[in-house]
């Protein structure tokens, strides 16, 4: 113990850490820098002496890149003016905790209420990596926009003037007998996803703890309560199989394997297409507002950027690369986020029609 401790004023006196301070301001990738730190620690033996410093410095640094949603609030209603808000959102982790188990991920019923409010003002829409369904049953919402497994599953208002005679469209009626059109680009698919489904629980019947997710249009391999020493013979496994599917490919998520048609469809597809059917496309009078906390948001942010317009949020407690403008801590931040929107659409409601 006392050996650490002094090592560890060594490593403080020699100036270590303030090199690491200097060599993570020049790169953007924190990760790197943070694993060659640890390495170098653990390598010499040595106690991390001021992990909880660092991190908020990096924090600080990487937050006057990407500020913080809540403190430009203000800027971000007043660059509004005269356009028309829409918010689009992620679930699971901006909406929801990431919690352990995948089916019992619950939003709260405050976030529920303040997405409800929202939506009274801004048109509203969750897109997801779950199935459409999976996504309804969580937020129970009927005045929102749905659109599932990555956006090849969307339940959006019927398109203004564009025609929807194809296999990939279908009108249907929610709970409250409003009309929606369901655009699923990756249809097709759908009988050999069912077909890898039986396949992948075969596969993996031996290897204890994991849950295979029935997302619709993609497979959702989770392997968290799976032993670290059988994690490859599972990524084997699903490689092996996608070998006899070629149209297929492998992402990887937050403990989760992911595999999906491999066609040009993701969340800033759905994002455009959503716009586009909101009666959106090549107008410069609306402000996409789009919060997400995964790498397959980073999509959307970047389509975002491409359009030049609207505010892409990234949900994260750590520093990260991303596409977005402005940052979240957690989904209680996104709470408040969504509780201020919904009370400035409340106030602003007249002026916003005018
Ligand atoms: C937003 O606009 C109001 C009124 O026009 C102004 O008083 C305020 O300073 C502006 N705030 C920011 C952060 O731009
Ligand atoms: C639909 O689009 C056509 C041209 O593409 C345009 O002339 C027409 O006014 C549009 N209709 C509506 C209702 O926006
Ligand atoms: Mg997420």
């Amino acid at each position: 113990m006392v050996l650490v401790g002094v090592a560890a004023k060594i490593y403080e006196a020699t100036g270590m850490e303030r090199w690491f301070l200097s060599l993570s301001r020049k790169y953007d990738s924190f990760e790197t820098i943070y694993k060659l730190r640890h390495d170098l620690l653990d390598a010499h033996h040595l106690t991390n002496p001021r992990e909880s410093t660092m991190v908020d410095e990096h924090y600080v640094s990487w937050l006057k890149e990407h500020p913080s949603a809540l403190s430009s609030f203000q800027r971000m209603m007043n660059a509004s003016k005269g356009k028309q808000i829409a918010i689009f959102l992620d679930y699971d982790g901006t909406l929801s905790p990431i919690v352990s188990d995948p089916e019992r991920a619950f939003m709260s019923d405050q976030m529920r209420a303040a997405v409800r409010d929202v939506s009274k003002h801004f048109p509203t829409a969750i897109i997801s990596g779950r199935s459409r369904e999976k996504v309804y049953n969580f937020v129970k919402l009927n005045e929102v926009y749905y659109s599932g497994s990555h956006g090849m599953d969307i339940m959006g208002p019927t398109p203004k003037n564009k025609s929807c005679d194809d296999n990939y469209h279908h009108k249907t009626v929610n709970e409250e007998g409003n009309e929606f059109i369901v655009f699923q680009p990756a249809k097709d698919f759908l009988p050999e996803i069912q077909q890898m489904l039986i396949e992948m629980n075969e596969r993996s019947k031996n290897i204890e703890g994991v849950a295979i997710e029935d997302n619709r249009f993609c497979l959702s391999v989770h392997y968290r309560h799976v032993k670290d020493e059988d994690y490859e013979r599972l990524e084997q496994q699903v490689e092996s199989m996608l070998v006899n599917h070629p149209e297929f490919h492998m992402t990887r998520g937050k403990k989760v394997l992911e595999i999906r048609p491999s066609i040009g469809w993701n969340k800033g597809h759905a994002l455009e297409y959503l716009l586009d059917t909101l009666g959106f496309d090549d107008s410069k009078n609306v402000l996409p507002i789009y919060i997400g906390d995964d790498t397959t948001d980073e999509d959307a942010f970047k389509v975002l950027r491409e359009r030049g317009e609207g505010y892409p949020i990234l949900v994260s407690s750590k520093p990260r690369k991303t596409m977005a403008f402005h940052s979240l801590r957690d989904p209680s931040e996104v709470l408040s986020f969504l509780t201020r929107l919904g009370r400035w659409g409340a106030g602003n409601a007249d002026s916003i029609q005018a």
